[in-house]
């Protein structure tokens, strides 16, 4: 199996490199269950994690992920950097170079980032998109597949058959986006439960269903996933009140009891407790949330992994190292 340079988008990955991933992260996860925490695979490498958006799981994951594989980490927040100074991401991308590094793993508010900063050449090394506006966040969406894996007895396989609901803001969630492409790939049928003012236009073209009503089949569900309101992408309203979007596309107490028999809740996270989720549901059996988080690690160290050496991994051999 060959793996693509770099990771900008679901689109760079096919069902077996997908697959790959997911399984070499279950294979790291069984690792790291045991005596050996770290290992040496990226031993003298650099990753960089260059951050123009804030970000809480994905910035710790991927600095945990790497170290984990015994990388040099370098952090760069563009609050406090010279891009306050007005420096490009041309000039930013050219300093880090120069300073050695292996892999940059980026977050940037404009769509397209990664792509620029890949397709231009000045960095040398795998780009991995850490979420790029409305666009993509490609390694959440494979934590996220992970998980529904992990939790729905789907190890060693992929998703066919499982039907999976992505709740609330999918206009401004990049989250909603990767997730779409990525579970329909692996064979999950995905639709997508929003007010008509948070659908992209051309959803139809997507590889999903559309509703405007949780309540008509929420218990058809095997996994339940809902998006924070992105408010600082919003120049409008989109919809009258949170309380009133909670009312229809809340998941609250009554809803998670119409859940069929081991169905899971799923959410990226931050959450905003009380609009898209209430405490209940977010603190629930069936909540994966934290899960989610555990996994994210292991997922990032399968792809600065995968990416950093092209090929599959035995680790069994690594973890001896
Ligand atoms: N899910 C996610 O991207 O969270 P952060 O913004 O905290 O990284």
């Amino acid at each position: 199996m060959k793996f693509p340079r770099h990771l900008l988008s679901i689109g760079d990955l096919n069902q077996e490199s997908a697959l790959a991933v997911l399984d070499t992260a279950k294979e790291l996860a069984r690792i790291s269950d045991g005596q050996i925490k770290k290992l040496p695979t990226l031993r003298g490498r650099t990753v960089v994690n260059l951050f123009f958006e804030d970000s809480t799981r994905t910035r710790i994951s991927f600095e945990t992920a790497a170290k984990r594989l015994s990388a040099d980490v370098i952090n760069f927040a563009a609050k406090g950097s010279s891009v306050s100074k007005g420096e490009s991401l041309k000039d930013t991308a050219l300093t880090l170079q120069a300073m050695g590094a292996d892999a940059v793993v980026i977050r940037h508010h404009a769509s397209g980032a990664p792509q620029r900063l890949a397709d231009a050449g000045w960095i040398a090394g795998p780009v991995i998109n850490a979420g790029d506006g409305t666009h993509e966040h490609p390694t959440q969406a494979l934590l996220d597949a992970f998980t529904i894996r992990q939790h729905l007895k789907r190890d060693n396989a992929n998703l066919d058959g499982l039907k999976i609901a992505i709740i609330g803001d999918i206009l401004h969630s990049r989250v909603a986006r990767s997730n779409i492409f990525l579970l329909s790939m692996l064979g999950a049928s995905v639709t997508v439960i929003a007010p008509p003012t948070l659908l992209p236009v051309g959803i139809e073209s997507w590889p999903c269903s559309v509703s405007f009503r949780l309540e008509d089949s929420i218990e058809e569900f095997d996994a339940i996933m809902t998006l924070r309101i992105q408010r600082e992408r919003m120049e409008e309203a989109f919809f009258p009140s949170e309380r009133e979007y909670s009312r229809y596309y809340g998941l609250n107490g009554d809803r998670l009891a119409q859940l069929k028999d081991g169905a899971i809740v799923l959410h990226p996270g931050p959450m905003n407790r009380g609009v898209e989720i209430d405490a209940k549901s977010a603190d629930s059996v069936r909540s994966v949330i934290v899960d989610q988080v555990t996994n994210g690690v292991f997922i990032r160290m399968a792809v600065l992994y995968l990416l950093l050496s092209g090929t599959s991994i035995n680790l069994s051999e690594e973890a001896k190292a």
